[in-house]
């Protein structure tokens, strides 16, 4: 058996939750691989909603494994309060969610560290969650981090040890903030962690593979957000792509199968960075509304543009992408026109390849397709797509040389349409 790997194309947000949610009949196993609650994923069915940060998106389809792997890395406190809201709601995840003693944990201090690296960057700041990311990674490649098996063994200790660390880096910084409400909320978090079953999960997932199990790898943030390969530094700090799968859960390269690339059919992003398509006009106000473009984690309003076909390509290519899900068609519903940037133009020239950095002078070139103008919210099979999103689907198909086989046209579980694979 293989992995199958579902990963955001873009600057996240473009459905991973919900597509995960309805894969998951498919699949015995759900994991994922990297990130921490930075990351909203939102699932809606029987007029319910729920948004996950920690907990894969595999938990409300049956009684499938799900498991946090060891490249993500956990807040304790968030990670109480998610279990704390499901159980409220009947689901208990205490026997069907498994975690990597090998992930990393945010303390209450990384938090504040990166609180206060963003105010000390002034107007470059990255625009982070500040749910302790960056910091959290740093103390995991820096070789001080504290891991999820470390709840089991010391764990006061090694804190103590860590947090003065980060106060002292924090009085650097001259940052004021007050740890008493945190850390109450840490001890809690700490034990509430304590009740799950904390696995070496490589070698879990391994067996599982061995034993015929399916594994379906949901991926956090998206592409043009990798440490390495998105728009450095404005950037997340883990590795969002396929690649980041085989780390995040000690899986080899070869049990990789399909690679679900996941993309809206327009752009969004949060947070600071270039975007190349952004729009600063009625058109973006109508796709931020239509699509209630507000952060899942954050709340704050993300800022919308065209479908950039240059940066598509790009993650399409390092992902090795087999399959495309394109989802929010029906945002674009209002709309006689649809514009896709197919080049960026730069200094006199035009280029076609996503360029090292995005500079602040660079101008997409556009297409003009026609729009469906329509609702497809009610639409639940192929044929009964208007042809203008069938012309807009085959064109990109033709330019990204990979079938869209699934098209999601609402936020409801229901609302997806599943392609045949060409
Ligand atoms: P994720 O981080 O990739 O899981 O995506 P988010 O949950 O942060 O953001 C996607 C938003 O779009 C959520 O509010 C979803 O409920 C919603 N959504 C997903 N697919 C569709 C779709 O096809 N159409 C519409 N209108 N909304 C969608
Ligand atoms: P999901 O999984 C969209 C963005 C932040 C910021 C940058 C760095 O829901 O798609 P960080 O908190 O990681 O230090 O923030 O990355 N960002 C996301 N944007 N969706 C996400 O996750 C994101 N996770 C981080 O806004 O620009
Ligand atoms: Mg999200």
């Amino acid at each position: 058996m293989k992995v199958d790997v579902l990963l955001g194309l873009q600057w996240g947000d473009e459905g991973k939750g919900k597509v995960v949610d309805v894969l998951t009949p498919e699949y015995d196993v759900i994991t994922r691989f990297q990130g921490g609650p930075n990351a909203g994923h939102t699932l809606e069915f029987d007029n319910k909603k729920f948004v996950l940060h920690n907990i894969p998106s595999g938990i409300f389809q049956g009684n499938k494994i799900n498991v946090i792997g060891n490249g993500v890395v956990l807040d304790p406190i968030i990670f109480k309060q998610e279990i704390d809201g499901l159980r409220e709601k009947g689901v208990d995840l205490t026997k069907s969610l498994l975690i990597s003693k090998k992930a990393h944990l945010i303390l209450p201090t990384h938090r504040i560290l990166d609180a206060a690296s963003e105010v000390s960057k002034g107007k470059t700041r990255i625009g982070s969650t500040l749910k302790g990311i960056g910091p959290t990674y740093m103390d995991k490649t820096g070789r001080n981090g504290i891991r999820v098996g470390d709840v089991l063994n010391n764990f006061e200790e090694k804190y103590a040890v860590l947090k003065e660390k980060h106060e002292r880096l924090l009085k650097m910084y001259g940052f004021d903030y007050d740890l008493n409400e945190y850390e109450k909320g840490l001890k809690e978090g700490i034990e509430a962690l304590r009740e799950f079953t904390l696995i070496d999960s490589e070698n879990e997932l391994n067996r599982y593979l061995k034993n015929g199990k399916s594994i379906l790898a949901e991926g956090a943030q998206g592409t043009l957000l990798d440490i390495d390969f998105g728009s450095y530094p404005y950037v997340t700090s883990s590795n969002t792509v396929c690649a980041g799968a085989c780390i995040g859960m000690g899986i080899a390269p070869h049990k990789i199968g399909e690679v679900y690339g996941i993309f809206k059919a327009y752009c969004t992003r949060v947070g600071s960075g270039p975007f190349p398509t952004e729009l600063f006009d009625e058109d973006g106000e109508k796709m931020r509304n239509n699509g209630y473009e507000f952060g899942s984690t954050t709340g704050r309003p993300r800022r919308c543009g065209w479908l950039d076909l240059v940066a598509l390509k790009y993650s399409v290519m390092i992902n090795g992408v087999t399959q495309l899900i394109m989802t929010k068609g029906d945002v674009l519903g209002c709309f006689d026109k649809i514009k896709i940037a197919t080049a960026y133009k730069t200094g006199g020239e035009t280029i076609e390849e996503f360029p090292y950095n995005l500079p602040d002078d660079l101008e997409p070139v556009y297409k003009e397709l026609p729009g469906w103008n329509c609702d497809l919210t009610g639409l639940n099979s192929e044929k009964d797509l208007p042809e203008e999103l069938k012309n807009y689907i085959r064109f990109l198909e033709d330019e990204l040389e990979v079938p869209i086989t699934i098209v999601s046209v609402g936020p409801d579980r229901g609302q997806t349409i599943i392609r045949k694979k060409n």
